[in-house]
């Protein structure tokens, strides 16, 4: 069961990677760059520390994360697809920025007491794990003593409240449609059920705190659509 959802979020991140980049700009009006900006601003790297940027894809994060921590820091990129990652590579190729590692992997099979990273952060990546307690304990043990940790995905809001209705119709009526003219329908169908399966805020706290957080905060953006998770050893 769980070897078959890895598989499939593979696939359809392999399947899809060539239009990512432009079909996050178009179904999020471009705002998903400003997002991502406002998790790094948040998380504050600085120069000479080391970052990962867990479940990458084209690694969006990991460009802004490498204009913070430059010249003496590191950023590592890290999927599991290897198109997508292709897609990362030929960006830092495309804009001079070769000094990103990038690593084909699993999260869930790099090894677990390597404490290198000051900081992690992933956006959009938590909810698409096959296990987010689990993927929160990875993340606790990659990290060093004092580091620091950063999500950034869909927020699920409570159900039928506003938030939730806007959402619904959101997915419904802009994005499934949008993507379908892509051929892309059935990957995108995909968000819907992936929110209802993600946890909501609080809980995502309770579930940092069980697996040895000190420090966990959660913020709603953009009309709660989304939402941003802070985590310090
Ligand atoms: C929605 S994309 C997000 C990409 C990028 N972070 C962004 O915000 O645009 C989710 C990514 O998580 C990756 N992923 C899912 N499960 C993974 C795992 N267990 N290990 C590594 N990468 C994983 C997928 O391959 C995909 O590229």
């Amino acid at each position: 069961m769980r070897h078959k959802k890895t598989n499939e979020v593979k696939a359809i991140f392999n399947k899809i990677s060539w239009s990512y980049d432009f079909l996050n700009s178009l179904l999020s009006f471009g705002l998903h760059k400003s997002w991502k900006k406002k998790l790094v601003d948040l998380l504050k790297p600085i120069d000479g520390e080391n970052w990962a940027d867990l479940c990458c894809g084209t690694g969006d994060l990991s460009f802004l994360l490498l204009q913070k921590v430059l010249p003496n820091g590191t950023v590592t990129g890290i999927d599991s697809a290897k198109e997508i990652l292709n897609v990362a590579k030929k960006k830092a190729n495309l804009i001079e920025k070769n000094y990103i590692s990038w690593e084909m992997q699993d999260i869930f099979e790099i090894d677990e007491y390597l404490k290198i990273y000051d900081g992690i952060c992933m956006s959009y990546g938590l909810r698409n794990l096959v296990n987010v307690e689990e993927g929160l304990k990875k993340v606790f043990n990659l990290l060093s003593d004092k580091g620091r940790a950063g999500f950034l995905d869909f927020n699920h809001s409570k159900q039928n409240s506003i938030a939730d209705i806007f959402q619904k119709i959101y997915l419904r009526l802009i994005v499934v449609p949008i993507s379908k003219i892509f051929k892309l329908s059935k990957e995108y169908s995909y968000i819907e059920k992936s929110i209802k399966n993600f946890p909501e805020g609080d809980i995502l706290i309770l579930m940092a705190k069980k697996v040895g957080f000190n420090k966990a905060e959660y913020r709603t953006i953009f009309f709660n659509q989304m939402g941003i998770l802070i985590l310090e050893k």
